[in-house]
């Protein structure tokens, strides 16, 4: 009997250390490894480094104390954003010069500032082109759309994700759901929204603003940098669509950009395929109440 229990025992036991040395071995499980370090770390370059000065102009300095003014003294660093994007306004990108004045007129730590601007990807922390393009390809969009439209800024551009053309003319990023939804695909061109696209549309607005900078001179740099801003004047014939949203297109020396909004046959954000609810005019206060007056 003990000459068929010793196998069995050498048997067993090896099968349990080999179990045991499995478990050990079992390792834990990590996500994959980003290489990308643009998002959150800053390396000084000759246009971005922190000899290089920064002020706020009169004009954002009134603005910054107006800012100031709306929260208590003790709480003055809750007006990091709109004072980052003042900076990023007047500068053209949010610098690291841009941070580091913010910090000082808030008597932040620097890193508290520079967590802030890392964090929020509207803050555009190098330079951009003329036109900042970003394209949102979330669920809504996607499903509407987007991929077509991505196609068309890419082929119209040259450029890929994070990238900007050589004249400085279009930045292009991919971004997540802007809010709007209800008119998907869309993409906001700097702080306009265009939306209801299809691939004809985006490649003809993106045409429009081209045309536009190189009629006036005003392409080549971001916005904040030239001042050119004011070459682009509203039109002074808005169309029936501009008329009734209440907003104006954009002309610049007989080249025309399409008012924000949806470049349908929308007016807002109302059913694509007509009303199908309230068909009628609503009921007048005499139709609502009892006729015999006891209400
Ligand atoms: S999904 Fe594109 S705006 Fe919301």
């Amino acid at each position: 009997m003990s000459s068929k229990l010793v196998p069995w025992t050498l048997r067993s036991g090896s099968s349990a250390l080999r179990s045991c040395a499995r478990q050990q071995r079992r390792s834990f499980q990590v996500s994959a490894a980003s290489r990308s370090s643009d998002l959150n770390v800053h390396r000084n370059t000759s246009y971005n480094n922190p000899s290089i000065p920064f002020q706020f102009n009169e004009q954002n300095e009134k603005l910054i104390q107006e800012v100031l003014s709306r929260y208590p003294s003790q709480y003055k660093k809750a007006a990091v954003m709109p004072l980052l994007d003042l900076g990023q306004r007047q500068h053209g990108f949010t610098s690291i010069s841009v941070m580091n004045e913010v910090a000082r007129i808030l008597e932040m730590p620097p890193m508290r500032v520079y967590e802030v601007a890392t964090f929020y990807t509207m803050y555009n922390r190098n330079p951009i082109g003329r036109f900042h393009v970003q394209c949102c390809t979330t669920t809504p969009c996607q499903l509407r759309g987007s991929d077509g439209v991505m196609k068309a800024i890419e082929e119209f551009t040259g450029l890929h994700h994070g990238e900007t053309t050589e004249d400085k003319m279009f930045t292009f990023s991919e971004v997540e759901c802007l809010g709007a939804c209800v008119n998907a695909p869309m993409v906001q061109i700097n702080d306009d929204y265009y939306e209801d696209l299809t691939p004809e549309t985006t490649t003809q607005l993106l045409t429009a603003l081209k045309q536009a900078a190189e009629k006036t001179g005003a392409g080549g740099h971001a916005p904040g940098l030239g001042g050119d801003a004011g070459k682009f004047e509203p039109s002074g014939k808005p169309t029936e669509r501009q008329m009734k949203l209440g907003g104006e297109g954009y002309t610049a020396q007989g080249a025309t950009i399409p008012a924000p909004g949806p470049l349908s046959n929308r007016i807002s954000c109302e059913n694509a395929k007509g009303k199908t609810t309230l068909l009628n005019d609503p009921p007048t206060a005499e139709q609502i109440l009892r006729q015999d007056g006891a209400l």
